[in-house]
């Protein structure tokens, strides 16, 4: 699918790799072939394949906790995939939920499958890019945005972006894929082919950006050791892939044994770390004191 907003070269790149075609198609399929009524399809069913982070649900359940959102928020998912978690942090909360992502093949399946679980009045969508957000200042009582960085060359943008449309006093959670001591990154990875899409920045470097846009940092916690232990398991695939009926290999392609492998490398290297952060706007009132 093309996206239908003018895209520059780099960002298109990133679009093509998450770019599969029928997605929503091949979900149903598969939850088909797994027996599943399609009329009570749940979101413990879908998060084989919608919760494309480290440590899919275990960790959204988590990062809900931190948040402390509320049934009477809005909040916005920045690169939300295709809105695993935005829908588990509704479902959790009670608040609503917007998600934008670059993919407009993700945006389609997100908002469909959304419908599928009928709760489309809560959670919606929209393609878009995180540099570049169709909000009004201030519009957002919260935002959500898990392992999108790794993508983003340009993170003060993002992260400028991020800080216009939340709504002063509220909190941003971050939960990204950072650099770490060697900076030799083993490729493919669950987020790029090769080093062309991969801009990761040491985790001092992503705090000080996260800063600059004007957040404060309320939390900062190293999960590299939870992500360790998640893919302690995953070895170098040989012969075909063997690979389940639904999952991530589905939004972006079937080597992605070879790239849970490389991940596992990686953190074991110490080559990559995972960060999770909640970042305040200061009030106006508590910035003039
Ligand atoms: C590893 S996936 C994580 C998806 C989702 N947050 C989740 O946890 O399931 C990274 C996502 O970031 C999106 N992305 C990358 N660069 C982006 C950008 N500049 N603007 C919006 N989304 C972007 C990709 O399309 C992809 O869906």
């Amino acid at each position: 699918m093309i996206a239908s907003w003018p895209m520059t070269e780099d960002i298109a790149h990133i679009h093509g790799y998450y770019s599969p075609n029928d997605l929503y198609n091949k979900i149903i399929d598969g939850l088909n072939r797994l027996g599943k009524d399609l009329s009570k399809v749940t979101l413990d069913d879908l998060q084989p394949v919608d919760e494309f982070h480290i440590r899919g649900d275990a960790a959204t359940k988590e990062l809900i906790e931190l948040a402390e959102f509320t049934a009477d928020m809005h909040i916005l998912d920045v690169g939300c995939g295709i809105g695993g978690s935005t829908r588990r942090l509704s479902h959790e909360t009670g608040c609503r939920v917007t998600g934008i992502d670059l993919s407009d093949e993700y945006i389609d399946a997100a908002d469909r499958l959304t419908r599928l679980l009928n709760m489309q009045e809560r959670v919606r969508f929209q393609a878009c890019s995180a540099l570049e957000l169709p909000f009004e200042d201030n519009s957002f009582d919260g935002v959500w945005s898990l392992q999108m960085n790794m993508n983003v060359e340009d993170k003060q943008a993002w992260l400028n972006e991020t800080y216009r449309v939340l709504k002063p006093g509220r909190r941003a959670i971050f939960y990204e894929v950072c650099a770490h001591e060697n900076t030799h990154i083993h490729f493919p990875v669950p987020w790029a082919q090769d080093s062309s899409m991969s801009f990761l920045v040491p985790p001092e470097s992503f705090r000080k950006i996260i800063a600059s846009a004007g957040f404060e940092i309320a939390v900062w916690n190293d999960k590299t050791d939870l992500a360790q232990e998640a893919f302690a398991n995953a070895t170098e695939p040989v012969g075909d892939p063997n690979l389940p009926v639904l999952g991530v290999y589905l939004l972006v392609g079937s080597d992605i044994q070879t790239k849970a492998y490389n991940l596992r490398r990686n953190l074991d290297e110490q080559c990559v770390s995972l960060i999770e952060s909640v970042a305040v706007k200061p009030s106006p009132s508590a910035s003039s004191t």
